[in-house]
């Protein structure tokens, strides 16, 4: 048996090998992401399916570990999805510190549908402030004019992979005793002065979707370093099982309707199954030891592509730059079409397009906007006039590690082609 595994994994090895020698010479399509992955995660899947242990086990809880080390918490609670995620965790600040129905949690106004939307599945209301414009972020110089009596959690968002204010931000939700979650689905591994994101607050979301810096497909993390949220999390993620830490020492459970009853099957709160499989965890073990390599090739892909468009695109366009002791991880590469620019955000995307560049604009926009969220509760806080500009101007195209220089130098091409021919 050991000898056909060997055989297997590297028969892996070399069809990864010539898979990767065997490149295309031609550009070819520039997709907004694709995922970079190799035979070690292929391995890692295989190893877990043959050994036979394929549903939440010991891969889950090693990445559980792994990844909150890496991210500088000390708990970590894995889930199918970065929206399960955050709904988990909602859920548990929820009832870990007793918010009530109405209660509000405030949010970026520019940012994906469903940070907000778990909230309105728990009963909370969602807050919407407006963001920065070189930031794409939750601006703190908002937070004061969005409090109410009833503001109990500051959601920010690090935004395509820039971290958003979180010193201010911490410092403002102290003084108005808010309980702070940040979302990270889109910024694994960004800092602020060497510290990660997702280690500010209380709790944080983390999403590993096929387009993000790492993956695993679909899949999702939580990180605090609260055991109280852990367990409630953990029960929550598992149909609302009873604590489960002992149970090989004290499998029976006793109440007055439940005599001698298997510990495994009694559910003390109303929960989802949002569990991570063990292949699925083999695969993330495998893409967090790369994560660091693979945002660096993120950040000099975006780096190349702003020093060949700055000089000549600046006058229209809006690149993205770092604050002192920020790091961007360019989940993608956002530009802002400035006020007065001779096209508009649709012509510039149908050219890229029509030039094989995928292109994207700023998720939900502005959420309060969306569809699906009139008539919903939600607050919104002044015109979110930052949110509405981003919501019609900006577009983002992929900076993922497999672009080469050459992909580079087509897509920056493209571009100032564009605008040479606009600009005349
Ligand atoms: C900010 C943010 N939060 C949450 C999510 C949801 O993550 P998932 O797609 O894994 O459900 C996304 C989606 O990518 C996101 O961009």
């Amino acid at each position: 048996m050991d000898q056909i595994l060997t055989q297997i994994e590297e028969l892996v090895r070399k069809y990864y090998d010539d898979l990767f020698k065997n490149q295309p010479e031609e550009v070819g399509k520039i997709f907004l992401s694709e995922p970079s992955y190799d035979s070690r995660e292929a391995i890692g899947a295989i190893r877990t399916i043959l050994g036979g242990w394929i549903s939440q086990g010991p891969n889950v809880k090693k990445f559980e570990s792994s990844f909150s080390k890496y991210i500088g918490g000390t708990i970590g609670v894995a889930v199918n999805s970065g929206s399960s995620a955050n709904l988990l965790a909602i859920h548990a600040l929820k009832e870990v510190y007793g918010l009530r129905d109405g209660d509000e949690v405030i949010v970026p106004a520019a940012t994906f549908s469903t940070v907000a939307m778990p909230l309105i599945q728990v009963g909370l209301v969602p807050v919407y402030v407006d963001v920065k414009r070189d930031s794409l972020n939750m601006a703190p110089s908002q937070i004061d004019g969005a409090i109410s009596d009833k503001s109990r959690v500051l959601m920010p968002v690090h935004t395509l992979g820039y971290p958003a204010e979180m010193p201010a931000l911490v410092e403002i939700a102290k003084r108005h005793k808010l309980i702070v979650f940040e979302d990270c689905c889109e910024a694994h591994g960004s800092t602020i002065n060497g510290k990660k994101v997702g280690s500010f607050g209380e709790i944080a979301s983390f999403s590993y979707f096929v387009a993000h810096n790492m993956t695993t497909g679909e899949g999702g993390m939580i990180v605090t370093n609260n055991e109280k949220l852990e367990e409630t999390c953990r029960s929550l993620r598992e149909f609302g099982r009873i604590n489960q830490k002992n149970v090989s020492e004290s499998r029976y459970y006793n109440d007055e309707n439940l005599k001698d009853y298997d510990r495994r099957y009694v559910f003390d709160r109303i929960g989802y199954n949002l569990r991570m499989t063990d292949i699925t965890a083999a695969f993330g073990i495998e893409q967090l030891a790369k994560l660091d390599e693979m945002n660096n090739q993120r950040r000099a892909n975006a780096d190349f592509l702003i020093k060949i468009l700055s000089s000549e695109a600046k006058e229209f366009l809006e690149l993205p730059r770092e604050q002192e002791g920020y790091v961007h991880t360019y989940y993608t590469f956002p530009m802002v079409l400035k006020e007065g620019a001779p096209f508009s955000r649709r012509e510039f995307s149908e050219h890229l397009e029509a030039n094989n560049i995928e292109t994207r604009p700023l998720f939900a926009g502005c959420l309060p906007d969306q569809p699906a969220f009139q008539g919903v509760s939600g607050r919104v806080v002044g015109d979110l006039e930052v949110s509405r500009y981003l919501r019609d101007n900006l577009i983002f195209i992929g900076v993922h590690p497999g672009l080469k220089n050459k992909h580079l130098e087509y897509v920056a091409g493209t571009i100032l082609n564009f605008i040479k021919e606009r600009a005349k």
